[in-house]
């Protein structure tokens, strides 16, 4: 008889105890919302819809522990116990490996020797890592705890902006990256920084559907040799940093090899420049180094995210994905690394950090997070890298784009962990569609109307390709994306959305192409503007 892990199917590894029914909406009463909404898809009330895959981002539903941890949430002002939990569970998930102390434990589990709680967990001295202890991260901050990735994102670079502009005021700076994500690449700009993408050549390159379960080729990697030159052309004095977005959501979400991280490590090296990881997304990405780098199937998950964050200055990160939790968000520097050398010539950059994340966002110790999310987040940490929920949580988004390619619609392949995406350009060609015609929107907007499945167009639109020069274009991809969010759906949903998307890749000379009716010069304008299908 066959062993439970040799039949062949994925062995179960959770089950639901609280469901959410959904409400039944007419294909007509759709279309009136839209109308009333302006077509915008974000405005599309999310409880009228029957799938929503518009982000992964928050949208997890937590584990029976994250919803307990929650109670022992401590909504103090300063030093909230969740805190300490926090920090802990940084250090331990991007620093330990195998060897986490699990300090958290003694939270979780009443510990009431008073002696030991100051000795070991709250009166720690800690110097050297990401998260500072005691009293080094009163003289040297550089753990910050915020509400989402942007802040980190806003926090670092309005901080480095002022300290390169103050220094040389009509300098352009730039930052490189294998694939900025739209808030970041705004973020940057806002700062009069210049993001540049620098995408792996393989991104487009042909795979065959049936090896998606056996191959990857880290189609997210950094074109190392477009990275040497334009430092070379650039200088490196103008390069505050580099980035590797981990995994390359703007990429097709897929993922980075450690020896990708490794040789972008070297580069920095070699000009002396910090490199810092937009670290959403680590455990599918080290998941993905498991299943598919050479030398590491026998490593665990925890050992290959310390291996990967071994090679970084600092990162920030949203702890809105990968299951982690439903909200926050972090800033994160090496104590005494090259980035905290490079900006702390006259102040140290981690107290210019917190004074920025004092008036914006709340104390140190929460951020603008409440306790109670702060418990579950530094619980989930410990969670989002075990095994077989990364399994569950890849082999999903896998098994949705397997469906979609046997349909024959065209999809970015192999699958990243997060999401699924439609190449558009492929999707439409044939149809005499141009770039401008924004189709990738209206086939968004036919799977609401139609079907009640909300997508997100990251793409022509999304990326402004209407606003931006010839050279700029470039860094464009026209995709539209199918984000899964974690242990919300099953084989029901996907089912669902394949049968809805090959309906509609079938008929899609009739997909209206879309208008910008409001606010075409907006910045991040597919959040906000009103847009209009041109039905033939
Ligand atoms: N970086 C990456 C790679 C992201 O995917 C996101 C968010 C952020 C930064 C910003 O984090 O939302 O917490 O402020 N991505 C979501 C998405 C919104 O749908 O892909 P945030």
């Amino acid at each position: 008889m066959k062993q439970s892990h040799e039949l062949g199917v994925p062995v179960p590894s959770k089950k639901a105890y609280v469901v959410r029914n959904l409400k039944n909406v007419s294909g007509k009463q759709r279309e009136y919302i839209q109308k009333k909404t302006e077509y915008n898809v974000f405005s599309f009330p999310a409880g009228l819809l029957t799938v929503d895959y518009l982000s992964d981002s928050g949208t997890t539903s937590m584990t029976d522990r994250q919803w307990a941890a929650m109670m022992l949430g401590d909504e103090s002002y300063g030093r909230n116990t969740g805190y300490f939990c926090l920090l802990e569970a940084v250090r331990d998930i991007f620093e330990r490996g195998d060897m986490p102390s699990k300090k958290i434990d003694m939270i979780l589990t009443g510990e009431k020797d008073t002696e030991k709680l100051m000795d070991e967990f709250f009166l720690e001295h800690i110097e050297g890592g990401f998260a500072n202890g005691g009293r080094f991260q009163l003289i040297r901050p550089n753990a910050f705890i915020l509400p989402q990735g942007r802040c980190a994102e806003h926090v670092l670079f309005g901080t480095i902006s002022r300290l390169l502009f103050a220094e040389n005021p009509k300098g352009k700076f730039f930052i490189p990256s294998n694939g900025h994500f739209d808030t970041t690449e705004a973020n940057i700009h806002a700062n009069r920084i210049q993001p540049v993408n620098l995408f792996s050549e393989s991104m487009f390159d042909e795979f065959p559907v049936e090896d998606i379960y056996k191959k990857n080729p880290f189609k997210g990697d950094m074109d190392v040799e477009k990275l040497k030159r334009f430092i070379e052309e650039k200088g490196a004095d103008k390069i505050p940093m580099i980035y590797l977005t981990i995994t390359n959501n703007t990429g097709a979400g897929q993922p980075v090899s450690l020896k990708n991280m490794k040789a972008v490590r070297d580069i920095a090296d070699e000009y002396d420049l910090p490199l810092f990881y937009d670290a959403c997304r680590f455990a599918e990405n080290a998941m993905f180094i498991k299943e598919f780098e050479d030398g590491y199937s026998n490593k665990s998950i925890p050992e290959i995210v310390k291996e990967m964050f071994s090679y970084c200055d600092g990162f920030t990160i949203s702890f809105k994905k990968d299951g982690l939790a439903n909200m926050g968000g972090g800033l994160f520097f090496k104590d005494k690394g090259t980035f905290h050398k490079k900006f702390s010539s006259n102040e140290d950059i981690g107290v210019l950090f917190k004074e920025m994340q004092i008036l914006c966002y709340g104390n140190d110790s929460y951020g603008g997070m409440s306790g109670r999310d702060i418990m579950a987040l530094a619980v989930g940490l410990y969670e989002v890298v075990e095994e077989n929920y990364l399994k569950d949580r890849i082999g999903q988004v896998r098994d949705f784009a397997y469906k979609l390619a046997k349909k024959g619609v065209p999809v970015i392949l192999p699958p990243g962990g997060h999401a699924v995406y439609i190449d558009t350009t492929e999707f439409f060609e044939g149809t005499g569609a141009k770039i401008g015609d924004f189709k990738g929107v209206g086939l968004t907007l036919e799977l609401i109307r139609l079907y009640g499945i909300r997508a997100c167009e990251l793409g022509a639109f999304a990326f402004e390709w209407d606003k931006k020069t010839p050279e700029e274009r470039k860094g464009i991809l026209n995709f539209v994306r199918f984000a899964v969010p974690r242990n919300a759906y099953g084989p029901e949903h996907i089912d669902y959305t394949v049968a809805a998307v090959a309906e509609l890749y079938k008929n899609r000379e009739k997909i209206p192409s879309v208008e910008i009716s409001r606010g075409q010069q907006l910045r991040l304008r597919h959040f906000q503007s009103g847009l209009k299908p041109k039905y033939l």
